[in-house]
């Protein structure tokens, strides 16, 4: 996953309902942690997920995780 934000470098805890997900990956969004279409043709494209049920999930906010959007735990957080 790209650089999003080196300074959190905590996941974003968040309980999403079923749908379709773009977490920004460009740092622009005013609608942090999803995409709002700020980001130009660059490097950074969001990252799409779904979600098949209402669930709380852990979005990666240091750029190092592996299982993107996801943290899967790089960042030094225990879950
Ligand atoms: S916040 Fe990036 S791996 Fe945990």
């Amino acid at each position: 996953m790209s650089k999003i934000n080196t300074d959190a470098g905590m996941p974003i805890a968040i309980t999403l309902d079923p749908g379709t997900y773009y977490r920004c990956s460009c740092g622009q969004s005013q609608n942090l942690p999803f995409c709002d279409g700020s980001h130009s043709a660059a490097e950074h494209m969001p990252i799409e997920f779904k979600i098949t049920a209402r669930q709380k999930v852990y979005l990666c906010s240091c750029g190092k995780t592996g299982k993107a959007p996801y943290c899967d735990g790089t960042c030094g957080v225990k879950m």
